[in-house]
């Protein structure tokens, strides 16, 4: 299902209209460290359209991942585009770091810090792509406050941390609501899910308004990485 958006385009009050095509992020914290680079080729064949780097600290997060060097090595094996999902304290010490080793989307957390729009800045002032993530019991009105600063809005399905979790639920109506936010403040922002999202929710989630899919798991613990992607891209369009 491609969304097509009819959007003003500013003081001209013309009409464009863009497609809001589904993408598939395949979180590579569920993928094989010992063989990164053959999961990645393979989920890069079937046709992954970013990948996704959960960067925990242990403290936002009761969890360690790992830092920048991994995104330069992603950048070193993929030439598929790149965000990281900050579940860190103090985002804008690494932000700097993660867009030097070529990531082009970061996605702080809401309820890092009381500054955030300070933290959006700082990603687009450094010319990447920003966008914001909201915890499951956090609510949906929250991203009105940096609306002008951001392309999407991650929605987390499951309790930041660790892969592998069930998807709650509940996300599906933050989705809609979400939704029809955005249709009235700013449209052309996406909306991504992240945490237990799989081939048997991907449909509804795509029906209830969501753009971006990020699937650790579901991916990366397929027998057939490569047919695994290609059966979420069919299923989500
Ligand atoms: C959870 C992470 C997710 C996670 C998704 O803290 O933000 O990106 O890796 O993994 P699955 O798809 O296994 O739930
Ligand atoms: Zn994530």
């Amino acid at each position: 299902m491609v969304r097509v958006l009819r959007e003003k385009i500013k003081n001209k009050g013309l009409y464009q209209e863009h497609e809001m095509k589904p993408l598939l992020t395949p979180s590579i914290l569920a993928a094989n460290f010992a063989n990164l680079e053959a999961d990645i080729k393979a989920a890069e064949k079937g046709g992954a359209d970013y990948f996704h780097l959960d960067i925990m600290d242990g403290h936002f997060v009761p969890n360690i991942s790992f830092g920048p060097w991994v995104a330069k090595l992603m950048k070193s094996i993929s030439g598929v585009p790149l965000d990281a999902h900050l579940m860190i304290t103090k985002p804008r010490e690494y932000i700097p770091k993660f867009i030097d080793a070529g990531v082009e989307l970061i996605y702080p957390h809401m309820e890092a810090s009381f500054d955030v729009y300070r933290t959006i800045q700082l990603i687009t002032d450094l010319g990447a792509r920003a966008g914001i993530t909201l915890n499951p019991a956090t609510s949906v009105k929250t991203v009105e406050g940096v609306l002008d600063l951001i392309d999407s809005v991650l929605l987390m399905s499951v309790c930041p941390g660790f892969g592998g979790q069930k998807f709650i639920p509940t996300t599906m109506k933050k989705i809609t609501d979400l939704r029809s936010l955005l249709d009235e403040q700013k449209p052309s922002v996406r909306i991504a899910v992240d945490g237990g999202v799989t081939l048997d929710n991907v449909g509804d989630l795509r029906k209830a308004g969501a753009d971006f899919f990020i699937a650790g798991s579901a991916v990366f613990k397929a027998p057939d990485i490569e047919q695994r992607v290609r059966d979420f891209k069919k299923t989500m369009e």
